[in-house]
């Protein structure tokens, strides 16, 4: 852990060194994505959860750094192409990038965090020149499976200028949900600008935090996720980094994220929706650390409700299930205090989780096929970001009179 070595000092930006005003502490808290074999719960890592707002450049991050090594691994168990939505959404990003800015005489893009190939796969299939950093050997392994050129290493400054020396410009660099798992993000963009040409651009898309403070999805923070990006906050990095913010766009998967679009600074004129979302993120009071303090106490709030109800369902004698062991919810079970006696356990189509049990609380996870075998009275769904998904394909549940417990924006049963 490279949390401050005095408790009592301020964590420093990541970005730009200065001081970091905490305003949320999620307390201890394992690392997300490690699922555990019973003889791996003595000795199990924690660290201190909690977030703030740079004081100067307004980046929101955590206040403690997890070693990177620790998350990113050959067992790192996240399966991008898990989710049939999310297939959908990578092969659209893919026809994209061909049609808009992969059009040159050779054109070349190289993917940050390409996971188990499920955007470079198209890329590949359209014989366009492409390479993945992936530094989680397992996924990686997976991605080359499907055709897809990936280096098992981790996207930085030495990597990149690597791969210029070898390969030539890129014209784009691409990530999805990587960025703001990076906290080194100077060397990634020394990186970036060794290797793209004049008129390439870095492209990535992220949780945002306008969507997070608006529904109080305070799961969306955790080690993996460093960085909670807003458009002034990226707007501001890439001006430091020599870089500017020439696009945005709103997308509406995993909970609401930002694509945003970078390119060498001058080179391109930014459009306006860059200049709307910066005013939006204004009026929503986004760059004011009151509203991120008004944030907190919703979140006090949430958890206070969830467990209230789950501590009824269990005095009424009912079922309640975990639908989807999330890296998200070891925030909201460590966080609430939600083992075993008020979850019995959680359902998951992802082999590498299955049989372990959930960081922190140890619920055991089960395959997906335990959900229906037979129904809980009550499924909480910790996958809510792939409700509409996963919703169309349990009907069943519901008619046999199953409930559906959320916590985002509210706690509410459906
Ligand atoms: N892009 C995929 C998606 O959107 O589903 C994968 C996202 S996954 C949450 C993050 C990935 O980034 C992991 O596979 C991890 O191994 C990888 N990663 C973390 N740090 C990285 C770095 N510095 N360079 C390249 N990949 C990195
Ligand atoms: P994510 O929210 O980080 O994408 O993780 C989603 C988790 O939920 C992942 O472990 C896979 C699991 N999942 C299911 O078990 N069933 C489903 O239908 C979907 C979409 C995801
Ligand atoms: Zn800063």
């Amino acid at each position: 852990m490279t949390g401050p070595t005095d408790a009592t000092a301020p964590a420093r930006c990541r970005v730009c060194g200065d001081t970091v005003d905490e305003f949320l502490d999620l307390g201890r808290q394992p690392l997300s994505d490690r699922f555990l074999t019973p003889a791996d719960t003595d000795g199990e890592f924690f660290y201190r959860l909690a977030v703030g707002r740079c004081h100067a450049c307004g980046m929101v991050q955590l206040t403690e750094e997890v070693p990177r090594h620790l998350m990113f691994h050959e067992e790192y168990p996240y399966h991008s192409s898990g989710s049939s939505v999310m297939r959908e959404h990578f092969a659209k990003v893919a026809q994209r990038l061909l049609a808009t800015e992969l059009t040159g005489a050779d054109p070349f893009v190289v993917e940050i965090g390409c996971n188990d190939g499920i955007m470079l796969r198209a890329v590949h299939e359209a014989g366009v020149r492409h390479l993945g950093f992936e530094p989680s050997a397992g996924v990686a392994e997976v991605a080359r499976s499907r055709g897809v050129r990936v280096r098992t290493e981790f996207f930085e400054k030495a990597t990149a200028t690597a791969v210029r020396e070898s390969e030539g410009p890129a014209d784009v660099i691409y990530a999805a949900n990587t960025m703001c798992h990076i906290p080194y993000l100077e060397s990634v963009f020394q990186g970036a600008d060794a290797l793209l040409g004049p008129d390439g651009v870095v492209v990535f898309e992220d949780p945002y935090l306008g969507d997070i403070v608006a529904k109080t999805s305070f799961d969306q923070i955790y080690d993996e996720h460093f960085y909670l990006f807003s458009a002034g906050s990226v707007a501001a990095m890439a001006e430091r980094f020599g870089f500017e913010l020439v696009d945005v766009e709103r997308l509406p998967v995993h909970g609401g994220e930002v694509r945003y679009t970078l390119a060498r600074r001058g080179a391109r004129t930014p459009t306006e929706a860059v200049g709307r979302l910066l005013a939006e993120e204004r009026e929503q009071g986004l760059d004011d650390l009151a509203t991120l303090r008004t944030f907190a106490a919703n979140v006090h709030t949430v958890r206070d409700e969830l467990v209230a109800l789950l501590t009824r369902l269990r005095a009424e004698g009912h079922r309640v299930v975990g639908y989807g062991a999330t890296a998200k919810s070891a925030t909201v079970t460590n966080f609430c205090g939600i083992g075993p006696d008020l979850v019995s356990f959680v359902c998951d189509t992802t082999p590498g989780k299955q049989h372990r049990l959930t960081p922190g609380k140890h619920l055991p996870v089960r395959p997906a096929e335990a959900f229906a075998d037979p129904y809980p009275d009550y499924a909480l769904l910790f996958a809510w970001n792939h409700a509409d998904e996963i919703m169309a394909k349990e009907q069943e549940f519901r008619q046999a009179g199953g409930r559906w417990i959320l916590y985002v924006p509210e706690v509410r049963v459906l």
